[in-house]
């Protein structure tokens, strides 16, 4: 049932080398210092890598220690000192070698687990023993995945199958999948998950209740097993809907009452749960605005009721008027988060943490970020990004999210003054926060490659690497994940990583130009579409007519949405010559015949990149047909596969947006290709 693309980045291949030799004369004995579940998962993992990479199948000892740690080799020789532990953080972990050992340590048994990864991935990409030695901390507490899974086994858009933990309106009995999964989320990081979708229908809102919970205690004990905490998406109706209250009014005592008695309930089954991730008020779910109370009301009842069990709130920011008139120039989807939230800054209670989208309108291929990051200073809150690709490509097309996630990452706010990147401020380095760090929509299904496409398994990969070290760079990311997931040979190496590197850059020149985002088919989000939400009820168009396209989002004459932004910031989305020109449409409205600083005019630029787009769609193709016969054919054919629906969709992409555009502005292409 499982062919070679199921192991992902954990398959073990042999290394045949002179370093593996080297390993091969250490690797005979394993030492483990404590003893526990996570430690168990960790000796588990090493014997599975060392006789994988290396053919080796080591004793193991074990030896009564409050240290944790494994010993690979003669225990002699390696040990922690004090300068280790001090600069070791909980979750973090150090290898070390000597001449014949190595020692994997941490604080916690987590950390040894990390560690144990680490030193397999080291392995499996032939680093020597000697190069081996390295102290890392991951970079945030909260490294999460949210799943949008459905009881009934359907995933709110997932693209790689059903779900893995539901099926048919139950927990599914085998779980030697979701151990599988678990394995490959710690691997690189990973310690938290919440299963199931934030928009919480009658069925899943029953997970809090003693008919399923012993059902997701059995799931939080796997994830417990590999260091990773379950959290539950919950309905705010749940006093209503369960409770048979006639209110879920956050001031009301007996809402207070139920909440907190059902907290102390959940924790009966689950001691150790993350906590709540709540969409409130938002694409028809309840909330606090119902009972005409803000959101800082309605997340801190709910927190006030986790507080004494150590769980959080995790509160979504993805609030917006999704009932809107498309006549309606004023109001602006893009100011709505900023404007529910930034009010509230402050007034959240020490275990809420607001989760933010990392654009403004909702993970387009492009998308200026979030004025909320940096626009919050005392309040903690994670990044939200998404790695099911609703809107670049559903997993047909090979779209390598990772340096868009960068752009995001490395943007300066400004917001206490240079240095208040993304990254630094969802790291609690800018402004202390009790909780910060990321979540990231999960891109798996139950299809035998767990994401569709091969390729996008190096999305689920590079994420949890960038929550632990989000100065990674794109091109490591991709070549750790190609050595891992294919083989350590330059030429596999290069070929795939080009693919993965300029994928994000092709999508976007086949689908939309210049940060306008859209312009796609309804409800599924996939196909162009150019009118597809344009006189819609979901704030989000593009406003083209036959001179000119774009929003105008500026203080002077538009939305205002540029001025929600730190100076110089704000300046520089203000003014249409500043502005970064792949974000030009998101904030101006401009001319087809306004120059860019190519020297194009803007519909040549449109014509030109969209049948660019669609070359360098070949080119992929190409080179992938180039690595026939050096990679497994089940690999190899299922890419392929992919690739042919990418070209065939990315020409129909081409040609409607092109023609759409031809057809509006009458303006032909300065070099005579068909446009229809
Ligand atoms: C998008 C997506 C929805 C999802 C929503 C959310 O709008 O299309 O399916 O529920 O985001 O993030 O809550």
């Amino acid at each position: 049932k499982q062919g070679r693309a199921y192991d992902c980045w954990l398959a073990y291949r042999p290394l045949e080398n002179a370093v593996a030799d080297q390993y091969r004369t250490i690797c005979k004995k394993v030492a483990v210092a404590g003893q526990s579940a996570i430690m168990e998962s960790a000796v588990d993992e090493l014997k599975r890598g060392l006789k994988g990479i290396l053919g080796v199948e080591p004793e193991v000892l074990y030896a009564k220690s409050d240290t944790r740690a494994l010993f690979i080799g003669s225990e002699s020789g390696v040990e922690l000192t004090a300068d280790d532990m001090h600069a070791l953080g909980d979750e973090g972990f150090i290898l070390k070698t000597c001449k014949d050992a190595i020692l994997i340590a941490g604080k916690t048994d987590r950390g040894v687990l990390y560690g144990t990864f680490a030193f397999l991935r080291c392995l499996q990409v032939g680093i020597k023993p000697e190069d081996l030695s390295r102290m890392e901390n991951p970079a945030a507490g909260i490294r999460m995945i949210n799943h949008w899974d459905n009881l009934d086994g359907s995933i709110e858009r997932g693209y790689a199958g059903n779900s893995i933990f539901f099926r048919d309106n139950q927990f599914i009995a085998d779980k030697s999948r979701v151990r599988d999964y678990a394995r490959l989320l710690s691997s690189v990081g990973i310690n938290g998950i919440s299963i199931n979708n934030v928009n919480v229908h009658a069925r899943e809102t029953r997970l809090i209740t003693r008919e399923l919970l012993p059902e997701v205690a059995e799931l939080a004990g796997i994830f417990r097993n590999y260091g990773i905490s379950v959290y539950l998406s919950v309905n705010y109706s749940s006093p209503i809907e369960l409770g048979g209250l006639s209110t879920a009014d956050p001031l009301d005592k007996a809402v207070q009452d139920w909440w907190c008695k059902k907290a102390a309930e959940i924790y009966e089954y689950i001691p150790d749960l993350g906590g709540f991730l709540v969409k409130a008020d938002s694409e028809f779910r309840p909330g606090p605005f119902t009972y005409g109370r803000t959101h800082d009301q309605g997340a801190n009842m709910l927190a006030k009721a986790l507080e004494p069990f150590g769980g959080i709130v995790i509160w979504r920011c993805f609030v917006y008027n999704c009932r809107q008139d498309w006549r309606d120039t004023k109001t602006d989807r893009a100011n709505a988060a900023y404007d529910h939230f930034m009010p509230l800054d402050g007034k959240f209670m020490d275990n809420v943490v607001l989760q933010i989208k990392n654009g403004p309108m909702d993970f387009q291929v492009r998308e200026p970020v979030s004025p909320l990051f940096g626009g919050l200073t005392k309040t903690n809150q994670i990044l939200e990004l998404q790695i099911t690709q609703e809107y670049t490509g559903q997993q047909k097309h090979v779209c390598f999210l990772i340096p868009q996630w960068k752009e995001v990452l490395d943007f300066e706010t400004w917001s206490n003054g240079p240095g208040s990147t993304v990254k630094k401020l969802v790291c609690g380095k800018v402004y202390p926060q009790k909780h910060c760090g990321f979540a990231a929509v999960s891109n798996i299904g139950d299809n035998a490659n767990w994401t569709g496409h091969v390729l996008a398994q190096a999305n689920l990969y590079g994420y949890g690497r960038l929550t632990w070290n989000p100065d990674l760079s794109s091109e490591a990311i991709a070549e750790e994940w190609i050595r891992l997931t294919f083989s350590n040979d330059p030429e596999i190496i290069g070929t795939i990583s080009d693919i993965l590197l300029k994928s994000w850059l092709t999508y976007e020149k086949y689908t939309s130009p210049l940060g306008i985002g859209w312009m796609i088919n309804p409800n599924h989000h996939y196909g162009p579409n150019v009118d597809g939400y344009e006189y819609s009820p979901w704030g989000t168009y593009h406003r083209a007519d036959w001179r000119a396209i774009g929003v105008d989002r500026t203080v002077a004459r538009g939305t205002g949405f540029a001025g929600r932004y730190h100076k110089p910031n704000a300046d520089m989305y203000e003014d249409m010559d500043k502005c970064p020109e792949e974000l030009l449409l998101f904030f101006h409205r401009v001319a087809y015949r306004h120059r860019l600083k190519s020297g194009k005019t803007l519909i040549q630029h449109i014509y030109d990149t969209h049948f660019e787009g669609v070359e360098e769609v070949e080119q992929f193709r190409e080179k992938w047909l180039s690595l026939e016969g050096k990679i497994d054919r089940e690999r190899f054919e299922s890419v392929l596969e992919r690739l042919d629906i990418q070209l065939k969709d990315a020409r129909e992409w081409r040609d409607v947006v092109n023609s759409y555009f031809y057809r509006k502005s009458g303006i032909p292409d300065e070099k005579g290709r068909t446009i229809y």
